[in-house]
């Protein structure tokens, strides 16, 4: 590893992850439970609970829409004691990023600035708010370190980031201009937001410095909650991506625009696989260019779903190979 000092992008952790003795990591990634406070459908809850006790992940993700809007952070408190009892009882670092329900009622419901502090109060939530200078909330990367205690350098990299709500917000770069039809068709009437390009470059920039720190590449896996337009590429090269899975949503409601985070990974050579929710009903996944692009379906019983395909998408990761990352829908309602 280089002398270089920890950069602070991957410093001051509340937990650290590890690979086990067995050489694993175990990521489960849930998204869109999109409950209705004051508390999480109780199936969701007891479904997830399932799941992680099956699965015995090592770090848990919501992947965005955990819910429809909190008026009050004593709401939103509430609601995240009941959904996450389990995993605080079980001492399972977790992490979140958000969607576009989370904070969608302007005026009404919490802001993510508001919101993150409550999540972060948690005992094992390791969320960063990330970078101010850069939009969104939820911006950050939690380094994986080697079982052995004596290797100080990131072996495997988690990445989270906000990718917004809606072009028609306020803040985002030419939300007045953005045509809401015709430029994805993938879904037609997308008005989902993209991520702007000093999100990515916060990722490009922070990637290097990773690297340079650890002294060699840290492969990693991303993500975020409304899918890039390339999930679209997947569906239709199933063969060549060798997608398995479905896409029973009809659409990929990708952002509106296309900017650049599939090439920025590509260019930077680290990110392995990306995994979004947002379209409840699709629980495919695919590589492409040799990143794995992944969708998991959700576990909300409050919101739209497919009762065969609700569960979690599990992500394994080995300290021997760890560009290697295997991946699956582990299914509350089948073998
Ligand atoms: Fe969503």
């Amino acid at each position: 590893m280089s002398e270089n000092k920890i950069p602070a992008v991957i410093d001051g952790q509340k937990h650290s992850l590890r690979f086990r003795e067995n050489g694993e990591f175990r990521v489960l990634l849930f998204t869109d439970i999109q409950g209705h406070p004051p508390v999480p459908a109780e199936r969701t809850v007891r479904d997830m609970n399932a799941v992680i006790d099956r699965e015995d992940p090592d770090l848990i993700l919501l992947g965005g829409d955990i819910c429809s809007g909190c008026e009050t952070e004593e709401q939103l408190r509430g609601f995240l004691e009941v959904l996450t009892a389990h995993t605080e009882e079980r001492k399972i670092p977790w992490a979140h990023v958000y969607g576009n329900h989370d904070t969608e009622r302007i005026g009404k419901d919490l802001t993510r600035e508001e919101e993150q502090e409550i999540y972060e109060s948690f005992a094992y939530c390791i969320s960063k708010a990330g970078p101010e200078e850069i939009p969104g909330v939820g911006n950050y990367v939690l380094p994986v370190y080697s079982f052995d205690v004596s290797r100080s350098d990131p072996l495997f990299a988690v990445w989270g980031l906000d990718s917004g709500a809606y072009v028609r917000d306020p803040g985002l770069p030419g939300n007045q201009a953005i045509m809401p039809n015709a430029l994805f068709l993938g879904q037609p009437r997308s008005d989902y937001a993209y991520i702007p390009f000093t999100q990515i470059q916060w990722y490009f920039n922070s990637s290097l410095k990773m690297e340079e720190y650890a002294g060699h590449k840290v492969p990693g896996l991303m993500y975020f909650h409304i899918p890039l337009q390339e999930f679209y590429t997947v569906y239709l090269n199933p063969e060549q991506t060798g997608m398995t899975g479905v896409m029973e949503e009809g659409e990929i409601c990708a952002g509106v625009l296309n900017s650049g985070l599939f090439t920025a990974m590509l260019e930077r050579g680290d990110i392995r696989a990306v995994c979004c929710g947002h379209d409840h009903c699709n629980d495919y996944a695919g590589t492409y260019c040799g990143i794995c692009l992944a969708y998991a379906a959700n576990i909300g019983y409050d919101t739209y779903h497919h009762e065969h395909m609700m569960g979690g998408r599990m992500f394994v990761i080995r300290e021997e190979d760890p560009a290697d990352v295997k991946t699956y829908m582990s299914y509350i309602n089948r073998d």
